[in-house]
């Protein structure tokens, strides 16, 4: 389903409707139906730090805001009506591009509308975990609880907590993560365990992202910035797409200031001769595009090509 320009608006005034339509009453399902037909193209991100959750068209014009509020039991306004929202009872105000939830319990507020919502939008969230990986940990062992598929989760780890014990709780349900950004660095002597692998993997500074790492990753696309890899271990990992291995492989970017055009060879080839080369595999199945730059700026590029 494709929207453009005013059917935008309108599907997402619909939208608006059909949530407040559901917190008031179960009756209208066909409704709620039809809602999930239009809303492939709707993202839900949810915001840790405010625990708000934004409702929006991909181009991010469209957008309905859902505030959860801590209810402190003294809320005086004329526009207050009540809702029963997953067996609780919430007072919300309703304003222009959005609405505010009262709840006593801020973190069971947050959860029961997301389960609300993933009664009536079929797609995947978003979350950018950019303010503190470690106090959000909780809520979001719960949301993998809920099988909440992500479509973006940013994690940006902040390295004074115990890194170990919340990097495994959610590592082991990156399954059901398409595009994974991981935005700052984790403290020195921590090595993450990878038990399952989102779709996509964005690493900003991956200098502890090995090559040993890079052998056991299955992703689609790969993109390392702040790499440690040399050239000997990209000629390791081109041998192995060549032999079969990375069959998921689309696209890996590497940039790292340890890939120099010295006279280490990958593939045979220097980097200047390397760019723009198509290589194949050895069953002749697949066959894929290398970047270098020459390899004068440090950072080398792999693109499949269907055949
Ligand atoms: C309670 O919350 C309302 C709405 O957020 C606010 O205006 C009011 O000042 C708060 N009262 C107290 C006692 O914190
Ligand atoms: C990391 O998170 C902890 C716990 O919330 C906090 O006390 C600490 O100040 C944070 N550290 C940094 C460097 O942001
Ligand atoms: C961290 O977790 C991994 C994976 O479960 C485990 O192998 C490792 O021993 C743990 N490290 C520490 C310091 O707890
Ligand atoms: C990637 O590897 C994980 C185990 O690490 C496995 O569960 C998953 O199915 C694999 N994904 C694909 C697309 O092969
Ligand atoms: C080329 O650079 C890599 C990475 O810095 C280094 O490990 C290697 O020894 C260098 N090779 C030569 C021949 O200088």
């Amino acid at each position: 389903m494709q929207f453009h320009g005013l059917s935008v608006i309108e599907f997402l005034y619909d939208d608006v409707l059909v949530i407040k339509l559901s917190f008031c009453s179960k009756k209208i399902s066909t409704q709620i139906n039809i809602a999930r037909l239009y809303s492939q193209k709707v993202i839900v991100s949810l915001d840790m730090l405010y625990l708000g959750i934004r409702v929006h068209s991909e181009n991010n014009k469209d957008t309905f805001g859902i505030l959860i509020r801590f209810n402190n039991g003294t809320i005086n306004n004329l526009n207050i009506q009540q809702y029963r929202i997953e067996g609780y009872t919430v007072p919300v105000i309703f304003c222009t591009k959005g609405i505010n939830l009262f709840w006593e319990n801020h973190r069971e507020g947050f959860l029961s509308v997301i389960r609300c919502l993933l009664k009536i939008f079929r797609c995947k969230f978003s979350i950018n975990n950019d303010y503190n990986g470690d106090s959000y940990q909780p809520i979001i062992s719960k949301l993998f609880d809920l099988q909440l598929e992500f479509k973006m989760f940013t994690i940006r780890p902040n390295g004074s907590t115990d890194q170990n014990s919340s990097w495994n709780q959610i590592s082991s349900n990156f399954g059901l993560v398409e595009d994974l950004r991981i935005s700052s660095s984790f403290k020195p002597s921590f090595r993450p365990v990878f038990t399952s692998w989102p779709q996509k993997i964005t690493i900003m500074n991956s200098y502890w992202f090995t090559v040993e790492y890079l052998l056991t990753c299955n992703c689609t696309t790969i993109t390392l910035g702040g790499s440690h890899l040399e050239n000997k271990n990209l000629d390791v990992i081109f041998l192995k797409w060549k032999a079969g291995g990375f069959p998921n492989l689309e696209y890996l970017y590497v940039e790292s200031q340890s890939i120099k055009n010295n006279g280490t060879t990958v593939l045979g080839m220097n980097l200047p001769e390397l760019d723009g080369k198509v290589i194949q595999t050895d069953d002749g199945s697949k066959k894929a595009t290398i970047h270098t730059d020459y390899g004068r700026y440090g950072r080398i590029e792999l693109s499949v090509t269907p055949f």
